[in-house]
């Protein structure tokens, strides 16, 4: 047992937390530290060079400062592009990342044909070329870059609704037909996606299964955790910090739904 060194969980936005749902469920006397990269999103937009250099000195700052038992990359543009070098500037330090749910994927589908919804970022990634040659090499695999469905992700969640349209105009490329066959799984590869997933589902030219790996992550931190366990000191807050010093009533709302409170003043990193 330890004493309260928080779990860091990590993204460009509020898409970790679909993943900080399913931990707190395993894990419910963790202490979280959520951190967002905000001053820095939509990272899917970034060139992979400087958002590598950014994403591993901002988690080296992090790691030292806060002094997390373990971290959670809760953001796939993230972890497939630094997940490697972050393990290796790290090694004592346990990080549990989160990739395309490819495997899980290619080994449900029934009709072969799988979509991959993701941002352009992860899309080109190096990383998600070699999980589809590694598990689904069987499959007929399309990736779909979407712009702007983080963000939408992003507003909707702030209250600010989104046309049926434009998230129609985002994931309408991963619906395919092919010799009678039709794209039965699309894999959510940006932890962003599942909070829109029931708009997807109403929206869909066709019923598919929408893939979120937030469980899967979850039970992953449990593993590698393993006893080390923390007893919660009775005043502690699950805090967040958001890099870009945002500090509106909309978001700290949005945070304490999910038992967050938002680190106030401007944190320099
Ligand atoms: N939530 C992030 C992911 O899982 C990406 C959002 C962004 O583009 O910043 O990929």
């Amino acid at each position: 047992m330890t004493d309260g060194r928080p779990i860091l969980m990590f993204d460009s936005g509020v898409g970790g937390l679909t993943v900080l749902r399913e931990l707190r469920l395993l894990l419910p006397y963790e202490p979280i530290l959520y951190v967002a990269d905000d001053a820095a999103f939509p990272i899917g937009a970034w060139e992979e060079e400087p958002l590598k250099e950014r994403l591993l000195n901002l988690l080296d700052t992090l790691i030292r400062r806060y002094q997390p038992k373990a971290s959670v990359i809760a953001c796939n543009t993230a972890f497939t592009l630094a997940g490697e070098a972050l393990r290796a500037a790290h090694p004592d330090h346990p990080i549990v990342g989160t990739v395309p749910a490819i495997k899980p994927a290619a080994e449900r589908t029934a009709s072969g044909l799988v979509s991959v919804l993701a941002t352009p970022g992860t899309v080109r990634r190096a990383y998600t070329k070699k999980l589809i040659d590694s598990f689904a090499s069987k499959c007929h695999v399309r990736l779909v870059g979407s712009d702007h469905l983080a963000s939408h992700a992003e507003q909707e969640l702030r209250g600010e609704p989104v046309s049926d349209d434009s998230l129609r105009a985002e994931i309408s490329a991963c619906f395919l037909e092919k010799d009678g066959l039709r794209t039965d799984i699309v894999v959510l590869a940006c932890t962003h996606y599942p909070f829109l997933a029931n708009r997807f589902r109403r929206i869909a030219p066709w019923p598919v299964d929408w893939l979120d790996p937030a469980e899967a992550i979850a039970r992953q931190v449990v593993r590698v955790l393993g006893d080390d366990l923390s007893v919660r000191p009775a005043d502690f807050h699950d805090r967040a910090v958001f890099t870009s010093g945002q500090d509106t009533a909309a978001l700290r709302r949005l945070l304490a739904g999910f038992g967050l409170e938002l680190s106030g003043g401007q944190q320099r990193f």
